[in-house]
């Protein structure tokens, strides 16, 4: 499927490239190229562990409330072909019996090629955005992502790996039932642990699971905290926690983050951007005297000298140094399909049946996918609520009281196997310049940040050669994955399958 669409789109790229330049390979030539490009990511989806049989491995739940939860695999709309067994619905964040709260989940067991022991959890961030998201556009197994006329099989789905387990969090999120009252990261995790604590009663099958948790975005929050919360509550989940995923995750001050690596940003991609050389010169004298064009250059050392100062001495920028949010303007202005989830992407803007595809309108005019009654029906969620991929209500209702997740980070890091960091380098929303000074901000098994350089093209992926840069140092592992948006398993899924592969022990290297 996959491999004949990109055919005929090549097809049609052909007429003008040709007509416009007669010097260049044959049709015939180039045709064959592409097709042989599409064909070696199709063989690279079947190399990973697998054999070439069908079906899921063999999972019943013994739990009779569980087959309440049962949905039908071929019965899921304008979905052309089985997805095999899964398991949706709500379930309370407690056993209280006047337990109003609850959270909508998918869970869906291995697929033929998969391991029985092992569970993952995924969350998307927002706050406030669902993880339906994660399950429809980036690492479950079909995908239905924008430009795409229908839902397609997804060749990478993290089921090749193991169960996955989706879950709309916390509450005020998706179809989540119950009125937001948390204050801030350890309430968030305390729910949470609640809910998979119901969900463990339903479905006992799972409970010792190897456990992962991965999000991204703002989950880079939550994904720490709740980790942290697992690990200083033993006992608290029937579970064998192992490690974590984040991916262009929120983990220090936007400082950082966001305003500090802007103009860099800009720079190294100046092609990209296309501002013109006046505003160029003004956004460039202004990361200077900010003291943000160097930043890194002074303070982005191997080891580091000491902790790394705040510029400006302010967490969310200095005023008059608040450079991120005037370049999203200006890139606007040229590029009015300007994405600051991948920078790449230009006019017109992808149909997107979840309705949020970057930093635009939304432009859809049939209903949201998971909006549609057929949908939630299919899947045992509420009819009467009205689903958007980011909640319109804040979900927590006073702000997140809770500090960055680089203070919790060191901790999980210590107690985990393995952790990943996962950073796309075409992400303007969140840039990779800023996830290097907060990793080397922290001290972690007893030095601080990495202790020798991050060298360039140090990620290699199977059959695809270097993508972006890696580095690993006790226990935490970094990537910076090449071309790649925000959402990494959507935009480079073959560079996060094998970087889950890596964090749940499936291969010996990164
Ligand atoms: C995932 O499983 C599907 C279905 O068995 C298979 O077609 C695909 O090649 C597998 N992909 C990987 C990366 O293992
Ligand atoms: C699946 O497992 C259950 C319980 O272990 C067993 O009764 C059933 O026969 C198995 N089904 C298949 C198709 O192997
Ligand atoms: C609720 O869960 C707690 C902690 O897991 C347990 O001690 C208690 O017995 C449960 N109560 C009910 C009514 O099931
Ligand atoms: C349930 O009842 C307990 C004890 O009466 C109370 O503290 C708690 O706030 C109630 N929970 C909800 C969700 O109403
Ligand atoms: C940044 O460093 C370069 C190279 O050392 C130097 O030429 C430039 O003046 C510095 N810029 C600022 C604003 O400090
Ligand atoms: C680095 O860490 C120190 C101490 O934890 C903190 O005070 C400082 O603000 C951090 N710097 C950055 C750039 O996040
Ligand atoms: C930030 O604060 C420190 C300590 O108070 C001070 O030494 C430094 O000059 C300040 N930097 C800026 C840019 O204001
Ligand atoms: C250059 O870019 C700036 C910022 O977007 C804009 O205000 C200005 O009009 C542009 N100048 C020209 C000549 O296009
Ligand atoms: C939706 O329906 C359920 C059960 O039918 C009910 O408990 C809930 O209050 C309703 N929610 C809204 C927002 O109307």
């Amino acid at each position: 499927m996959f491999a004949r669409l990109w055919t005929t789109v090549s097809a049609a790229l052909l007429l003008q490239v040709f007509s416009a330049n007669a010097r260049m390979m044959s049709k015939v030539d180039m045709q064959a190229k592409q097709a042989a490009a599409a064909q070696r990511l199709a063989t690279l989806a079947a190399s990973g562990q697998g054999q070439s049989s069908t079906g899921v491995k063999n999972i019943t739940f013994s739990n009779p409330k569980a087959s309440a939860f049962y949905v039908d695999g071929t019965s899921i709309p304008e979905v052309n072909f089985d997805i095999g067994p899964s398991w949706a619905g709500l379930l309370p964040i407690s056993n209280a019996t006047n337990e109003t709260r609850q959270l909508f989940f998918w869970f869906f067991p291995p697929g033929p090629q998969g391991s029985l022991d092992d569970l993952i959890f995924w969350t998307n961030g927002g706050p406030g955005c669902s993880s339906l998201e994660g399950l429809l556009q980036e690492n479950g197994p079909f995908s239905w992502s924008y430009g795409q006329a229908m839902p397609t099989q997804n060749q990478f789905s993290w089921t090749n790996l193991s169960s996955i387990l989706f879950v709309e969090q916390p509450v005020g999120t998706g179809f989540s039932q119950g009125t937001p009252n948390i204050r801030n990261e350890d309430d968030l995790a305390e729910q949470f642990v609640g809910f998979m604590q119901q969900f463990l009663e339903v479905f006992s099958e799972l409970k010792g699971k190897n456990f992962y948790l991965t999000g991204e975005s703002y989950a880079g929050m939550y994904v720490p905290y709740i980790t942290n919360y697992i690990y200083e509550n033993p006992g608290v989940l029937d579970l064998n926690t192992r490690g974590f995923w984040i991916s262009d995750p929120s983990i220090g001050y936007d400082v950082i983050q966001e305003e500090m690596p802007a103009v860099n940003f800009v720079n190294k991609y100046k092609g990209v951007f296309s501002l013109n050389e006046t505003y160029m010169a003004q956004i460039q004298s202004l990361a200077d005297s900010c003291g943000y064009t160097n930043y890194s250059d002074t303070f982005v050392t191997f080891p580091p000298k000491g902790p790394l100062p705040i510029p400006g001495n302010n967490t969310e920028g200095a005023r008059g140094c608040r450079l991120w949010e005037q370049i999203f303007d200006a890139a606007l202005l040229v590029n009015p399909a300007f994405n600051i989830y991948r920078i790449f992407d230009t006019w017109p803007i992808l149909w997107d049946v979840l309705g949020f595809p970057g930093s635009f309108e939304q432009v859809q005019v049939s209903p949201i996918y998971f909006d549609r009654t057929d949908v939630k029906q299919a899947i045992h969620a509420p009819v009467n609520v009205t689903w958007t991929e980011c909640s319109n209500i804040n979900v927590f209702p006073h702000g997140d009281g809770s500090p960055p997740s680089f203070t919790v980070l060191p901790n999980i890091i210590e107690k985990s196997e393995r952790a990943v960091i996962v950073h796309g380098l075409a992400d303007y929303i969140l840039i990779s310049e800023g996830t290097r000074v907060v990793i080397q901000n922290m001290t972690w098994n007893g030095l601080q940040g990495f202790q020798t350089p991050i060298e360039e093209d140090s990620f290699v992926v199977d059959g695809m050669g270097a993508l972006g840069n890696m580095h690993s140092e006790r226990g935490l592992t970094y990537y910076e994955v090449a071309l790649s948006g925000h959402m990494v398993p959507q935009f480079s899924p073959r560079a996060a399958f094998q970087i889950m592969e890596f964090l749940m022990g499936f291969r010996t290297t990164p």
